[in-house]
């Protein structure tokens, strides 16, 4: 038996527009998305000759074959023909469940690129991330990390520059958000404030922190604040403290506050602390 380790990592999104619906019932979105220092860990055994098995260390994540991280294994050996002869998987969680940080596809990705590495990276790392398009539309840039443009369901990416130096602070509500029904509701509601996907592009390869900062917007964060105004208490906290953005992440609830450097992110996690359990300070990676 073998043991394969793999760190997943979550993700925000800098910023996120949906530009319209597909016929497959998905949307087209355009988002630059960004990996941060908030990690699963997640340890596969491979060969236990027992039947297929996932042990998480959060409670309320399904561990059958509905857990993302299953559904890659499965995804990826189906595709490459392999029988692995009884595999375990075990995911450490660290990142917060039903925050829009993409904790269910870090876990995917993190099985994808294991597997790969372990049958001696048969696919390139842009295959294995076409693959992981069929486990889940975050799992692709979940497998390639770091800064990207991510356009049509989430299976097309471009690199970009790495996002300049930075610290986020990163805060959970309590309350999640049913992201189906968050692209149901963004159908009827018109959007009108958009990000510029190309001033963010220009913003990072000029490596400028700031105007990176003026760039973040995220569509679906009106339309989740006008149901919960707490989200308005945690982005003013934040502004008040030194963030040069605070923005909520994919479908939410998470909201990450962009800080020039530690001292200033302690300052607004201290702040959050008094209110909210769930807060992290992360760095880009
Ligand atoms: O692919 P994934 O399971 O992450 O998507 C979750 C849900 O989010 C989908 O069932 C769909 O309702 C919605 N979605 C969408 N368009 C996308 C990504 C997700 O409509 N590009």
């Amino acid at each position: 038996m073998t043991t394969l380790y793999e760190g997943a990592y979550a993700k925000l999104n800098l910023t996120l527009d949906v530009l319209g619906k597909r016929k497959d019932g998905y949307h087209d979105l355009q988002s630059v998305m960004q990996t941060i220092s908030i990690r699963d860990d997640v340890e596969i055994d491979i060969g236990t000759g027992k039947e297929w098995k996932l042990l998480c260390s959060m409670e309320g994540i399904p561990t059958d074959r509905r857990n993302l991280a299953m559904k890659a294994a499965a995804v990826y050996c189906d595709a490459l023909g392999k029988d692995p002869g009884g595999l375990e998987i075990r995911i450490h969680k660290r990142i917060p469940s039903g925050a829009g940080m993409g904790g269910g596809s870090a876990d995917a990705a993190a099985v994808l690129r294991a597997l790969n590495r372990h049958y001696g990276e048969p696919l390139s790392l842009p295959a294995l991330a076409e693959l992981g398009a069929q486990v889940g539309s975050d799992v692709p840039f979940c497998t390639i990390c770091g800064t990207a443009m991510v356009e049509g369901r989430g299976e097309r990416l471009r690199k970009l520059p790495d996002m300049p130096d930075c610290v986020f602070v990163v805060c959970k509500p309590e309350f999640s958000v049913s992201t189906p029904e968050l692209y149901q509701k963004i159908d009827t509601a018109a959007i009108p404030v958009r990000p510029d996907n190309r001033a963010m592009e220009s913003a990072l390869l000029a490596g400028d922190l700031e105007a990176v900062a003026r760039q973040v917007y995220n569509v679906f964060d009106p339309v989740v604040t006008a149901e919960h105004l707490e989200l308005n208490y945690i982005k003013s906290i934040c502004n008040s403290y030194g963030s040069l953005a605070q923005q909520m992440t994919g479908s939410g609830s998470a909201v990450f506050a962009i800080l020039p450097s530690f001292e200033y992110a302690a300052v607004v996690c201290n702040m959050l602390k008094e209110n909210y359990p769930q807060v992290y300070i992360a760095k880009p990676v």
